[in-house]
C-alpha cells in the first residue's frame, strides 16, 4: 500500500510546521472575541448532517486553521486512506489485515473483495443466522435442558466483546422488547457472575460466550464457571451444551469448548474487537431490542460510513472532528478528551469510547515502527454531563490541565417530562459558554483570583434529535471514523493493541508462579508481592479481630 507523504515524518512537513507557528498565534486569542468579530462564526464552523449537528465554533480555529488542517489531511493522503479502509486493503499493517467494520453494515448488493473473495455475502449470511436465533429466543423456541423456554441471556465477554453491546443495550433501553432479559458480566473476580447466578435458574438461562480470540482468560474463566453451573443442574455435558452460544473468529476454539455447531456465530479476523458492535458481537443487544432495531442501528452506522466516504473533507463530520482533535492534542497542549452525554442512557458511552479511542490511538510508533516525535492519543474519560458538572467540571473550568470537552446533547428527546425539557439544552450550553468565555474576577475583590474563570477551553457540541437506534449507530460510527482520521494524520496503526498483549502473557506467568511453578519468569516486584501475600495467609485483616 502506497503511503505517499504519509511516510514522510509528520513534523518535517511544511504544513505541520505552519500549524506549529499558527498555534503560537492562536494561543493568545480568545474564541469569545472571534465570535464578536464574526457574526457568522457559528454557521461557518458547524456542520449539519440531517438532524445531527457538529458545532466546532467554540474551538480556537479560524479559516486559516481550517485551511492548514485540511491541507495537512491531503498531505497525509486522507481521502486515499479512507478508500483503503472501505475497500478492504490491509490498513492494519502490523497484523497484515484489513479492518472492515464498515462491511458489517453494507447493504447486500455491495461488494468488498478481500483475497479474491467478496466478504459481503458472508456478512449477510451471518446476520440471517443471528436473526433466526434472536427470533427463536423471542418466540420461546430455544429451550433449556428441562424443555422450558429461555428467560435470561447472559453475555460473558470483556473489552470489545462486552462494551459495545452493553453500552447500546442501556442506551436503547426505551426500545427493549418483550422476551428474555439480557445481562452482561465481564468481571474476572467472579462475584459479579455469582450474584447473577444466584438470581437465575440454570434451566432457563442461556450464556453467550463472546470472545473474538476465544482465549481471553477473564471470559473463559467465567464461561467455565457458567458451564459447570448448568452442567451440575442438567446432569452433564449434553444438557449444558444447549445453554451456550459462542461468538468468535475461531470456529475450532468454540468447538473445543463444547459450543454446538448451530450455536456458533462467526466474526472475522478483519473485525477489531473495539470495532465489533455491528457484528454478531452485538447479539446480546439484538436480543434486548429485537433484530429490527439492531438493523436500524446498522443503517445509522452505514449512513455515517457513506457520509465519511463521500462528503468533501471540509463538510465531513468525522474528518473535521478528528482534525480538531489533532489540532488540540498535537499543537495546543491538550492531553485529554472528556465526553459528556446529556442523556442518562448514554452513561456507558464514555467507557465504550475509552476503549475505542485509547486502545486505537495509544501508540508511540508509526506504521513503519519508528518512534513518533509528536503527541498522539490522549486520555479519554467521561460521565453523564449533568453528573459530571457536579464532580470534575471544576477541573475543566479552573484546573491547569487542558482537555477537549465534548458535549453530546439531545434536543428533542421523547418522553422527557415538560419541566425537564429545556433544562438539558440550557445546562449543557451554559457550561459550554462558561468554558469558552470564562469571566474575569470581580474588580477590586480580595482573593479575586478564586473567582476568575479563564475560559478558552475547547468545546465540541454534538447535537442530535433523540436517541434512537439509527442515531446511536451514527454516533458510534462517527467516533470510529474520527479515530481513524487521527490515526492517519499521526501515521499510527489504530487497529492493533500490542501493549495489551504483553500484560495478558505476563499474567499467565504470575498465575503459574502463584500455583507453585518456581521456574516461572516474573519480575522481582511481582515476586515480592506474591511472597508478601503468602506471608499474610491466615493473618486476617485489622478489622477482623
Ligand atoms: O483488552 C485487549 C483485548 O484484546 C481487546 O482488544 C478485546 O476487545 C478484548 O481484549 C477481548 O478480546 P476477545 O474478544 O478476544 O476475548
Amino acid at each position: 500500500m502506497d503511503h505517499g507523504d504519509g511516510a514522510v515524518s509528520l513534523t518535517r512537513l511544511p504544513v505541520w510546521q505552519s500549524l506549529a507557528v499558527h498555534a503560537g498565534e492562536m494561543r493568545g486569542r480568545r474564541v469569545a472575541s472571534l465570535f464578536d468579530a464574526d457574526p457568522e462564526r457559528f454557521r461557518r464552523f458547524s456542520i449539519a448532517l440531517d438532524d445531527l449537528l457538529l458545532d466546532l465554533s467554540r474551538h480556537p480555529i479560524t479559516d486559516e486553521t481550517r485551511d492548514l488542517l485540511l491541507d495537512l489531511a491531503r498531505r497525509r493522503n486522507l481521502p486515499e486512506r479512507i478508500e483503503d479502509l472501505f475497500q478492504g486493503r490491509r490498513v492494519n499493517l502490523s497484523e497484515g489485515r484489513p479492518a472492515l467494520h464498515t462491511a458489517l453494515r453494507m447493504p447486500p448488493e455491495a461488494s468488498v473483495v478481500v483475497d479474491g473473495k467478496d466478504v459481503v455475502p458472508g456478512v449477510h449470511a451471518e446476520l440471517r443466522r443471528m436473526e433466526s436465533l434472536v427470533q427463536a429466543l423471542h418466540r420461546g423456541e430455544i429451550v433449556g435442558f428441562d424443555g422450558r423456554s429461555v428467560t435470561d441471556v447472559v453475555n460473558l465477554g470483556i473489552g470489545g466483546s462486552d462494551l459495545g453491546s452493553a453500552m447500546a443495550a442501556q442506551a436503547l433501553a426505551a426500545y427493549r422488547r418483550e422476551g428474555p432479559r439480557v445481562h452482561f458480566s465481564s468481571s474476572v473476580d467472579g462475584r459479579d457472575l455469582r450474584a447473577l447466578l444466584q438470581r437465575l435458574e440454570p434451566a432457563t438461562t442461556l450464556f453467550i460466550v463472546a470472545s473474538k480470540s476465544f482465549t481471553t482468560l477473564e471470559t473463559l474463566t467465567q464461561a467455565r464457571v457458567a458451564w459447570g453451573w448448568v452442567a451440575e443442574a442438567a446432569g452433564g455435558r449434553e444438557g449444558a451444551a444447549r445453554h451456550f452460544i459462542g461468538i468468535s473468529a475461531s470456529e475450532s476454539a468454540m468447538a473445543d469448548f463444547g459450543i454446538a455447531e448451530d450455536r456458533r456465530l462467526r466474526i472475522w479476523d478483519w473485525v477489531g474487537g473495539r470495532y465489533s458492535v455491528s457484528s454478531a458481537m452485538g447479539f446480546g443487544l439484538a436480543v434486548a431490542v429485537g433484530m429490527d432495531r439492531f438493523l436500524e442501528m446498522l443503517a445509522g452506522m452505514h449512513a455515517m460510513d457513506r457520509h465519511f466516504r463521500e462528503a468533501p473533507l471540509k463538510a465531513n463530520l468525522p474528518v473535521m472532528m478528528g482534525l480538531s482533535m489533532v489540532w488540540q492534542l498535537s499543537h495546543l497542549g491538550a492531553t485529554g478528551h472528556t465526553v459528556l452525554p446529556y442523556h442518562p442512557g448514554l452513561a456507558r458511552f464514555p467507557a465504550y469510547l475509552q476503549q475505542l479511542d485509547m486502545e486505537s490511538l495509544g501508540k508511540s510508533v508509526t506504521q513503519a515502527g519508528e518512534p513518533v516525535d509528536y503527541p498522539t492519543g490522549g486520555i479519554l474519560w467521561g460521565e453523564v454531563g449533568s453528573n459530571a458538572q457536579h464532580s470534575f467540571f471544576q477541573w475543566l473550568h479552573q484546573g491547569t490541565g487542558r482537555a477537549v470537552v465534548e458535549l453530546v446533547v439531545p434536543y428533542d428527546e421523547a418522553d422527557v417530562p415538560p419541566e425537564h425539557r429545556d433544562l438539558t439544552l440550557a445546562s449543557s450550553l451554559g457550561q459550554a459558554s462558561a468554558l469558552m468565555s470564562g469571566q474575569a474576577a470581580p474588580a477590586g475583590e480580595a482573593n479575586g483570583g478564586h473567582r476568575h474563570y479563564p475560559g478558552g477551553r475547547p468545546v465540541t457540541v454534538l447535537l442530535f434529535r433523540r436517541l434512537d437506534p439509527y442515531t446511536l449507530g451514527r454516533l458510534v460510527a462517527l467516533h470510529e471514523h474520527r479515530v481513524f482520521v487521527q490515526s492517519v494524520i499521526w501515521d499510527i496503526n489504530p487497529f492493533d493493541q500490542w501493549g495489551v498483549e504483553l500484560g495478558k502473557r505476563l499474567a499467565g506467568r504470575v498465575l503459574a508462579a502463584q500455583r507453585g511453578d518456581s521456574g516461572a519468569q516474573i519480575d522481582g516486584a511481582a515476586r515480592g508481592v506474591l511472597e508478601w501475600v503468602r506471608s499474610r495467609e491466615g493473618a486476617g485483616s485489622s478489622s477482623d479481630g
